[in-house]
């Protein structure tokens, strides 16, 4: 399964951290990631994470520079079955919608919605405006799944990766990957 994850400057850079490091530790799944990180987001990555770059490129399979146009996939006949931008910055989700492609994320997404392939992407902004409002209801028109970074509490979170592995589940099941990342509810249990 090729998968391309692209992580963007929102606060939260965790969230992708953590969806790389776990879909390169699948046992069930072989899956070739591509990686692409943006410039506001290597900021972000030294502000808030442990994580250096070196770490995350060794992770993935491939990783390009978002100013790599040229890369393979940024063609649409490079196969990929999913993207996934986490966090997405309101700015990424504003230029996708409307099909500004000036770097390796933006053109990578805008490939998937021209082949209909999955595109999946990882808003974080609190609050919404109504022009974010607006593209993340577009995106959602156009095929995209729009995912917030918004953790449940159902299962009883104990510490911040909790929060984390939550969404990272969340992603997995609607990649169809199985996993047990956390306890689903299974009715009134109070
Ligand atoms: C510390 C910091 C936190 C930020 N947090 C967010 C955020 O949570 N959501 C967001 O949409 N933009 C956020 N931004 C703004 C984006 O980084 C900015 O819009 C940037 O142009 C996004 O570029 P990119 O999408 O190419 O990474 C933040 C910027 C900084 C410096």
């Amino acid at each position: 399964m090729d998968v391309i994850i692209g992580i963007t400057g929102a606060s939260g850079v965790e969230y992708g951290v953590n969806l790389l490091e776990t879909l390169s530790q699948m046992q069930n799944v072989h899956i070739n990631i591509h990686l692409i990180i943006s410039e506001n987001a290597k900021k972000l990555l030294k502000f808030e994470t442990k994580s250096t770059l070196d770490e995350l490129n060794l992770t993935a399979n491939n990783y390009y520079d978002n100013s790599d146009l040229g890369a393979s996939i940024a063609s649409g006949s490079k196969m990929i079955e999913c993207m996934i931008i986490i966090p997405c910055s309101m700015s990424t989700a504003a230029k996708i919608n409307t099909g500004i492609t000036d770097n390796l994320i933006t053109r990578a997404a805008d490939v998937c919605i021209k082949e209909h392939r999955k595109l999946i992407i990882v808003p974080r902004e609190t609050p919404l405006n109504s022009t974010h409002l607006k593209n993340l209801l577009e995106l959602s028109q156009k095929g995209v799944l729009v995912l917030p970074a918004m953790p449940a509490f159902y299962h009883r979170p104990a510490e911040l990766n909790d929060l984390i592995t939550f969404i990272t589940g969340k992603i997995l099941d609607s990649m169809g990957i199985t996993h047990e990342l956390y306890a689903r509810w299974s009715g009134d249990e109070r």
